[in-house]
């Protein structure tokens, strides 16, 4: 039996017509930028998360860095984060001139918040939490520790899409919360884009002037921005899949209850689920012994699964000039080493996933 991994090509060949219709639809009236699709993408948008306003750009990249350059953000700021993220979390920090400051995980892989509180210094602007894999992170306690310490709270919540905390959907429980839209989300555009989410009319303001060259108007930029536009193409289809994200949400989940049911403990730790999380599963990862055999082993019979990511961002190249090294956040270390997302998504059915759990229990012997 064969259980792939992603699912870009039969998603697709599942959704061809209406796709195709999205897409003579924008092309049939020629508006590419900034056109109706787009604000029509931006409502349904705030319609689903429940945020005031929704600034869509080209990437969650852009969104983080767009968020961070409309709170300010700049040379000399520290903002903290979790080592254990895409690299994107700490580059954007970077690329606004400011420091990117690491703070140790829990066994979630969240950023620890009695850690986020050891790394605060006179310099601090932000603290970035990063709702890794979908679940959120403890946001009463960062968002407690922001307001004692007078600091901005931006949420890396490009995996968080579906996801909601205490009933709050992932990127509206912060002043900002940036989304990616990348093919391999589960709210996937056919090619990069992202959208800020804010409850902040002032912020949304300055976040859309900035994707636009700074333009008020056609011939006015009252200041020099960049080209982070989200396409109409892009925005269409999105709007599209939106209307199929609960649908989505429940094949995974459910996916991810029988991967539950049949490993057996011991060998391979599988973060709980807590009450106040509701978990979309923008990806499924566990914590198993001896990983890389493991990930060989399922290979050999089918099972395609992937390592995200097997170094965290304070050890990879670019972080060295910040000073650190290996032993510095050793439970996000640990958890590179033994970390494995097993195939979950929605277009596998439930014999493709009994069997692929299966054949974790049978590599463990147990
Ligand atoms: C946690 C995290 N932050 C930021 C990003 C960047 O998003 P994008 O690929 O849309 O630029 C990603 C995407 O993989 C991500 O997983």
């Amino acid at each position: 039996m064969k259980v792939p991994f992603h699912d870009i090509a039969q998603r697709y060949a599942e959704e061809r017509e209406e796709i195709l219709a999205c897409i003579d639809r924008v092309l049939s009236k020629g508006h590419v930028f900034l056109s109706e699709e787009v604000d029509a993408f931006e409502a349904a948008i705030c319609l689903y998360t429940g945020a005031q306003h929704c600034v869509s750009l080209n990437s969650g990249t852009d969104a983080l860095m767009v968020g961070l350059w409309a709170l300010g953000i700049s040379r000399g700021d520290e903002v903290i984060t979790s080592p254990v993220s895409f690299i994107a979390s700490a580059g954007a920090i970077a690329h606004v001139g400011a420091v990117p400051v690491f703070a140790e995980v829990g066994d979630d892989q969240n950023i620890d918040p009695a850690a986020i509180e050891r790394k605060i210094t006179p310099r601090t602007r932000a603290i970035m939490p990063v709702h890794w894999t979908g679940r959120i992170a403890d946001m009463d306690a960062i968002n407690a520790i922001a307001k004692r310490h007078e600091l901005a709270v931006i949420e890396d919540a490009a995996q968080a899409m579906g996801a909601r905390y205490k009933g709050r959907h992932g990127g509206t429980l912060a002043v900002c919360g940036a989304v990616s839209a990348h093919p391999h989300k589960i709210l996937a555009a056919f090619g990069d884009g992202g959208f800020l989410l804010t409850e902040d009319a002032e912020f949304a303001r300055k976040a859309r002037l900035y994707r636009n060259h700074g333009r008020e108007a056609r011939d006015n930029a009252v200041m020099f921005g960049v080209n982070s536009r989200m396409d109409s193409l892009q925005a269409e289809v999105l709007k599209y899949r939106l209307s199929r994200l609960d649908a989505i949400i429940e094949r995974r989940r459910r996916n991810v209850a029988l991967y539950r049911q049949i490993i057996k403990p011991g060998p391979v730790y599988i973060p709980p689920e807590t009450p106040e999380v509701f978990h979309p599963y923008m990806m499924f990862l566990v914590q198993a012994d001896d990983r890389d055999r493991l990930h060989e082993y399922l290979a050999g019979r089918g099972v395609q699964t992937r390592v995200y990511y097997g170094t965290p961002l304070h050890l990879h190249e670019a972080s060295q000039k910040l000073g650190c090294k290996r032993g510095d956040f050793p439970v996000a270390e640990r958890q590179c080493d033994r970390v494995l997302a097993l195939p979950h998504a929605q277009h596998l059915t439930e014999e493709q996933v009994v069997y692929a759990a299966k054949q974790v229990n049978l590599f463990y012997g147990v």
